[in-house]
């Protein structure tokens, strides 16, 4: 895809100057952040991009109606106002910005802590209906309380450094994050179960996903300390706001700080009647420097992938570490080269894949799931009328049934690094590997097991034969007798005489009619032409 010279993007949430600015120098930009569903499901049409915030429910009807959506981004970090599955479905990328507010939520997390420990927001309130009632307002220090962190991602990380600042004790729970990195925040990793034992205070920064919904529920409240105290400035829904409400009303929970519910705005919600339990909007990201943060990280993005590129935090696909993009990027190129060489060399209907990566590959093993997809993208786009790309590859190997595995070892046949495709179809199986050389350059190093050395471009003919003399003569006589010329040719024999592989490079496509020729050759068995080039075949 090139650039988009007259893309269209819909921004329905608000977004900071800053961050419109960098749009409106690409792109035709549509600032709507008053939209119903019915009016937002009407224009959505006309749109390549959609950005938002966390209003816009980005649902499935949405997605479906966005029949020209390629990209969407969330200025923020929860994606949960999105279908994912959707926007995968049909290959529409999902980026969010990640760091831009991570600091904001931190400092609204600390700021909500210590107000709890202080009573500031109840004390505010009643100076200013002209009461004076200082002993009500007793507070707690947190100096040496212990602190229990669930989700010790970048929030959790940042909260912990600056709680050790003011003396408190970090413990964290984060089932993704070793003892040994928290050790070196100084921070104790442990059990849930033990956390919730041990906590003067909780605070959840965690997604809300199946596995956090309600983590802090009545029967996790009974084992905590009598006298918590609990926050929750990640995802309303983490904590069951129910148990929250008995257990404040019991005595159980000294108090509470929340700055996002299970249902937003909570209008109706009695935890809004209860003192001790402070609250805020939803503001943990409202500073002016995350706002200008995310949009501006959100909106190049945006342009980016709207001018053929990638998006630096997509959500929906694997995504190589930013330090690694440069080093992989030929070993990508390749796999999705070798991809579309093999799925048009092989017959039959595809039902597994095996993609091997050795040598100095094994180095970056974590990162190969991104080659994986766009090997996969290589395989399928030929063959579907539905575009393939990065985004959606995995989920229509699935829908199609198609196994796909990776495999990861130091053995590379000699050459410093090797991908190999394997592939299987109900009439058999064809294997194609490739390297990697100096400077990006890449070859095919191997085609059915027999050894070659071909550039992967262009357009080239592989065929099974007998090796004997002749056979490759009368297929040049055809090409030349038709003026395609051969522009490099290798044979791939194991003994002579017996069965041999040759690839030949030419310089334009080979029309049918001429592949049934060479097809009708005495001791050729098979022959097909393949393009190497970008698109449908
Ligand atoms: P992050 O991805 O960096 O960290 C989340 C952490 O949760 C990860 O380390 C992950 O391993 C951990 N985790 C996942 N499943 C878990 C489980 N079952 N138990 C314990 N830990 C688990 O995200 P972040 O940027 O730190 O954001 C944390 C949360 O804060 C997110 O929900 C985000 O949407 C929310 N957030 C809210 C605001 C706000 O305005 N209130 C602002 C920014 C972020
Ligand atoms: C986020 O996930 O980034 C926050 O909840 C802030 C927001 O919704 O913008």
């Amino acid at each position: 895809m090139g650039f988009m010279a007259n893309a269209k993007v819909l921004v329905s949430d608000p977004l900071a100057e800053e961050g419109l600015a960098i749009l409106k120098k690409a792109v035709d930009v549509d600032v709507r952040t008053d939209l119903k569903e019915d009016e937002l499901l009407r224009i959505i049409g006309d749109y390549d991009a959609l950005l938002v915030r966390s209003s816009t429910d980005v649902n499935a009807k949405v997605i479906e109606a966005g029949k020209k959506l390629k990209f969407i981004g969330r200025a923020g970090v929860g994606v949960d106002n999105i279908d994912m599955d959707a926007a995968t479905r049909k290959g529409i990328i999902v980026a969010n910005a990640p760091e831009g507010n991570t600091l904001a939520a931190t400092e609204h997390t600390m700021a909500m802590m210590l107000s709890l420990a202080r009573n500031i927001p109840q004390a505010t309130a009643s100076l200013k209906k002209k009461e004076w009632k200082r002993s009500k307002f007793m507070g707690v220090e947190l100096n040496e309380k212990v602190l229990g962190i669930v989700g010790f991602g970048r929030i959790g990380r940042e909260l912990a450094k600056r709680a050790i600042a003011m003396d408190m004790k970090c413990v964290a729970y984060d089932p993704f994050i070793t003892k040994e990195r928290a050790a070196q925040l100084g921070v104790e990793m442990m059990s849930v179960e033990d956390l919730f034992r041990v906590a003067d205070v909780i605070t959840v920064h965690t997604p809300l996903i199946a596995e956090t919904k309600h983590l802090v529920n009545a029967k996790s409240i009974a084992t905590m300390k009598d006298g918590v105290r609990i926050i929750n400035c990640a995802r309303g829904g983490i904590i069951d706001e129910k148990a929250l409400y008995d257990a404040v009303r019991s005595g159980k929970v000294a108090g509470a700080a929340l700055d996002v519910f299970e249902t937003e705005p909570p209008t109706e919600s009695p935890l809004l009647t209860l003192d001790q339990i402070i609250v805020t909007p939803h503001l943990g990201a409202s500073t002016i420097e995350a706002q200008v943060n995310v949009a501006v990280s959100v909106a190049k993005q945006c342009v980016e992938v709207l001018k053929g590129g990638s998006a630096k935090y997509v959500v929906n696909a694997p995504m190589v570490p930013p330090e690694l993009a440069e080093v992989l990027e030929p070993y990508a190129q390749l796999a999705e080269k070798m991809g579309r060489f093999v799925i048009q060399i092989a017959s039959g209907r595809l039902s597994s894949v095996e993609l091997i990566y050795g040598g100095e590959l094994s180095a970056y093993a974590g990162s190969m799931k991104y080659i994986t997809r766009l090997a996969l993208k290589g395989l399928l786009d030929p063959i579907l009328q539905q575009p393939v790309n990065i985004v959606n590859a995995d989920f229509i190997a699935k829908e199609r049934g198609i196994t796909v595995s990776e495999t990861v070892t130091q053995e590379s046949s000699g050459f410093k690094n090797l991908i190999t495709i394997r592939i299987k179809t109900d009439k058999g199986e064809e294997t194609v590997s490739g390297t990697v050389f100096f400077k990006g350059r890449s070859r095919i190093v191997a085609v059915g097991g027999y050894t070659m050395d071909m550039i992967p471009e262009g357009y080239v003919i592989v065929s099974r034969h007998l090796d004997k003399p002749g056979v490759i003569g009368r297929a040049s006589t055809i090409l030349g007798k038709c003026n395609i010329n051969i522009a490099g040719m290798q044979v791939g024999r194991v003994q002579p005489g017996e069965h041999a592989l040759m690839v030949l490079n030419v310089d334009s496509e080979v029309p049918a009619a001429v592949m049934e020729e060479i097809r009708g050759m005495p001791g050729i068995f098979t022959a097909t032409f393949a393009k190497i080039t970008s698109g449908k075949i």
